[in-house]
């Protein structure tokens, strides 16, 4: 480990290396005269300065020690002055370099200034020279750890800004959600005996989708469409949704506009225009026998056509009253047999991979809170609230 030598000369005034401290200085030159005097006046300046006379000792230095600028006339033989600058501002990244060089090698010093160094003073050069170039570094080197202080904060900020608005977009969404699914659930009870029947087909969706690999963001906004597919129902006459006879072709042509009414509803809705596609295409079919507009295959969209298969295993499990595995079990012998025709065959081939019992825990999970919701509602009935 080199020592750095002490020059000599009391501290006077106080030009600052950082708030409150006075510059440290590393003066490396190999003649003891040049860098003794060089040290004198800086610490004349009210600099604190230490000495070394080659460019290990000056490495060694700096290895252990702070320092506001180095001031080198070394340029090691066995390297370039550029690797001895590459090696300096490595171990001191922040450092300010002055390289002191004579007009032989100032092509070193202009190449050193390209990478790293703040100046370079010409010898023979006069001390009124040297401490203005020692100045106007020390001043560079300030503004430059402002600035990179100041990044440092406003990069601070934008993280802990992003993640504040971060959780409230996620709160937003979630209150969206919230609000989305009482909404569908408003609609359900419009039905006898159908609580929990849309957000059965929600659940069944998603579980699709996950195994579809669809994204987050696409996951999300399928639920929304199928929250809210039958939303179109509220234009149409109660008197036709509660009908137990068959409808006539009048009453039928009447009941297949609720998916264009739900898709006005809701592609006015910006945070909904997606979702309202899924709306419209709820009741097409994979072979194109569906409405409002005949589709095929693939041109329907993603969503509605996993609504198609969750909303078939909806209807074929709960019309039963019950979702026992027999029920599940026959219900997915009748979804293989759609496959291709009324269903995506692709979709169908992910839904047999799921194992029928999550069909059933999702089912009943969502069947017993439901039912608990409509007791709690049968109970404030009951006491008149
Ligand atoms: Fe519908
Ligand atoms: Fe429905």
């Amino acid at each position: 480990m080199s020592t750095a030598s002490k020059a000599y000369g009391p501290l006077t005034t106080a030009p600052f290396g950082s708030i409150f401290r006075p510059a440290r200085i590393l003066v490396a030159d190999k003649e003891l005269l040049s860098r003794e005097v060089v040290a004198r006046k800086l610490e004349s300046l009210g600099y604190i300065c230490d000495c070394c006379e080659d460019s290990h000792s000056a490495l060694d230095i700096l290895a252990g020690h702070s320092y506001d600028l180095i001031l080198t006339d070394i340029v090691p033989p066995e390297k370039g002055g550029v690797d001895f600058l590459k090696n300096i501002l490595q171990i001191r990244p922040g450092i300010a370099v002055i390289l002191v060089t004579s007009d032989v090698n100032i092509e070193v010093a202009v190449d050193a200034l390209k990478h790293g160094a703040y100046d370079y003073i010409t010898k023979p050069f006069n001390m009124e020279e040297l401490s203005i170039g020692v100045s106007r570094a020390l001043e560079k080197r300030r503004m430059i750890l402002e600035n990179q202080s100041y990044q440092r904060t406003l990069e601070e900020q934008v993280a802990s800004r992003t993640v504040q608005l971060r959780d409230a977009l996620g709160i937003l969404e979630q209150t969206y959600h919230s609000t989305l699914v009482a909404l569908s659930k408003a609609l359900d009870s419009r039905h006898a005996d159908s609580e929990g029947h849309t957000l059965r087909i929600t659940v069944y969706g998603s579980r699709l989708a996950q195994a579809l690999c669809m994204s987050e963001s696409e996951i999300r906004v399928m639920e929304q469409g199928i929250l809210l597919h039958d939303v179109g129902n509220i234009g149409i006459p109660d008197a036709l949704l509660e009908k137990k006879d068959a409808l006539d072709e009048n009453e039928c042509l009447l009941m297949r506009n609720h998916p264009e009414i739900g898709f006005r509803i809701l592609s006015r809705i910006k945070f909904l225009e997606e979702s309202a596609k899924l709306v419209l295409q709820h009741h097409e079919r994979y072979n194109g026998q569906g409405y409002p507009q005949g589709l095929q295959g693939e041109d329907i969209h993603l969503g509605a056509r996993i609504f198609a298969v969750a909303d078939m295993f909806e209807t074929l499990t709960y019309s039963r009253f019950s979702c026992t595995a027999e029920n599940i079990e026959s219900a997915c012998m009748e979804i293989n047999k759609m496959s291709g025709t009324l269903l995506d065959p692709v979709i169908v081939d992910q839904f047999l991979k799921i194992p029928q019992h999550e069909w059933k825990e999702i089912s009943s999970n969502i069947t017993k809170n439901a039912g608990l919701s409509k007791m709690r509602r049968i109970e404030k009935k009951k006491n008149g609230n």
